[in-house]
């Protein structure tokens, strides 16, 4: 028989093969499932590769990737495990589990130290360091997170004056012009460092950019790849901030102050002031820690914020009634607060609807979907055995959408806030000693945008695909919601 008359046999034969080892590898998993009982349900996949292919499998599909977890969620319950890129992962999605691990008051859970973010972010980061050293560094930060606040909301507004526009543009892509991106980065970028020019933002905004796909990147540092990109700009970046450090101090030396009034300023006064700086708590940051945590702050504050106010809009868009009641509010707090050039604090706290209507966005959207963990100790969970080295990851997003926690998680209903959440259930911006940071400023760009947005503008949706965009580190829309707006009469 030449091979070609091979051919129809061949067919059935591979089907057979296929279908023998695909039993033999059942029955492998099925074993390792019985065997290890009191180790959460789920499936460690392939040898080696775990469940990385169907990881990425979702990655790639217009689902996004908690489509993986969700799946999982679905089939194992509240507590199962997997395995990805060769490490155990588990997730949980109880908000006793959340209470527990994000608290970590048994001291059993840490962040993971990842050696190619901290060649990014910078080793001295509040990602990267030691228990010890992140209390440290946050008790530094945790004052500031305030700063300027109303300041920072005047950019906001600004920003917004800018775009009325009858061509359509994305809220959220990479490509130009990026209105929600390039609205929280101007802001973020007052409010620490006062940064307002032009050209200057423009490039440090391009080069955080690179940073943050470098994340991404597989970290082999050879100069045509997005990892050497990254670094080269993550230089950039250290050259920027501490031209602007030595101006400060250089101004302050010659008591010619210029009246910043922002983060950095904050933390170089206290660590001037000698009554703070001889307290025996009191550790001076160094210009190394200074840098570092604001490219963190930046890096951290910008695709959050601006996701959110992607999806906030999209929302907003497909509920009118929602719609309706902010629109009301806030022409009453513009009637307000009309003979003032802008909002100031006491103004956001007469948005009572609108700031219901950011938490609801925050929580159907989940922007940050879960937070990893990694296991110190062997413990257990929900009933099953956790193993120290396992990457335990607390599912926000799932218990944002659990019925058993909100009623009708699926319908957008800002006034579920009227009443406070239970406990440990509203989780956007984490929990316990890792908690966001920039929540407060976040939350402020979040209600000024929006007041701004529906008060000045009617807009209308040019592409409403609900696909999300593949390989980022947070949920977005991969249309980047491009939408055509005009100033209402
Ligand atoms: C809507 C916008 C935002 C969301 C949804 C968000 C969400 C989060 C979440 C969930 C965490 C905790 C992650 C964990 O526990 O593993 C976190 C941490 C952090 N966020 Fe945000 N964030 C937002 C905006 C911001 C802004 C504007 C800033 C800075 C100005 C910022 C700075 C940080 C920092 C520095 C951390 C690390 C805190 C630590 O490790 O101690 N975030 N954020």
């Amino acid at each position: 028989m030449d091979h070609l008359s091979l051919c129809p046999l061949v067919v059935p034969l591979l089907c057979l093969v296929i279908l023998a080892l695909s039993k033999i590898f059942k029955t492998v998993i099925q074993d390792q499932e019985k065997s290890t009982a009191d180790i959460p349900p789920g499936s460690h996949g392939f040898p080696v590769v775990g469940e990385t292919l169907q990881f990425m499998l979702s990655v790639n599909s217009g689902k996004g990737f908690y489509e993986f977890v969700r799946s999982r969620r679905i089939r194992y319950g509240s507590c199962f495990r997997t395995s990805l890129f060769g490490e155990t992962h588990v997730f949980l999605s109880t908000t006793e589990s959340a209470r527990a691990v994000l608290n970590n008051e048994s001291g059993m859970f840490t962040k993971r130290y990842i050696k190619s973010i901290a060649a990014l972010v910078g080793d001295r980061s509040l990602l990267c360091a030691s228990q010890h050293h992140h209390k440290i560094l946050r008790s530094r930060f945790i004052n500031l997170s305030l700063t300027r606040l109303v300041d920072g909301s005047t950019v906001v507004q600004w920003s917004c004056s800018q775009i009325c526009s009858r061509k359509p543009f994305s809220l959220m892509r990479k490509v130009w012009p990026n209105l929600a991106h390039f609205i929280t980065f101007k802001a973020m970028c007052k409010m620490l460092i006062s940064l307002e020019n032009e050209e200057e933002l423009g490039s440090l905004q391009r080069d955080v950019g690179f940073v943050c796909e470098a994340m991404l990147a597989f970290p082999l540092n050879l100069p045509w790849t997005r990892f050497h990109e990254g670094i080269m700009a993550r230089g950039r970046v250290m050259e920027v901030l501490e031209k602007i450090i030595r101006d400060r101090r250089n101004e302050t030396n010659s008591h010619n102050n210029n009246n910043h009034e922002d983060f950095l300023q904050q933390l170089l006064a206290v660590d001037s002031d000698d009554s703070a700086s001889s307290s025996d708590h009191y550790t001076k940051l160094t210009d190394a820690e200074i840098k570092d945590n604001i490219l963190t702050m930046i890096i951290a504050g910008q695709d959050t914020t601006a996701s959110a106010l992607t999806w906030m809009v999209k929302y907003l868009g497909e509920n009118q009634k929602v719609l309706n009641i902010l629109i009301e509010e806030q022409t009453q707090v513009a009637k307000q607060a009309s003979d003032k050039p802008f909002l100031e604090l006491d103004d956001l706290t007469e948005m009572t609807y609108a700031s219901k209507m950011v938490k609801e966005s925050l929580r159907m959207a989940s922007v940050v979907p879960w937070f990893p963990r990694l296991v110190l100790q062997d413990c257990e969970r929900e009933g099953y055995k956790i193993n120290k080295g396992w990457n335990i990851n607390i599912d926000a997003r799932s218990i944002h959408l659990d019925p058993n926690v909100y009623s009708e998680p699926h319908k957008f209903n800002p006034s579920r806030f009227d009443e406070e959440a239970k406990a440990n259930s509203f989780l956007p911006f984490g929990m316990g000693g890792r908690t966001c940071l920039g929540l407060n400023m976040a939350k402020a760009m979040m209600v000024v945008f929006l007041h701004r947005f529906i008060t000045t503008y009617r807009w209308e949706v040019v592409d409403g695909d609900p696909s999300i965009e593949k390989w980022t580190l947070f949920a977005r829309l991969k249309s980047g919601y491009p939408i055509r707006v005009s100033r209402r009469l």
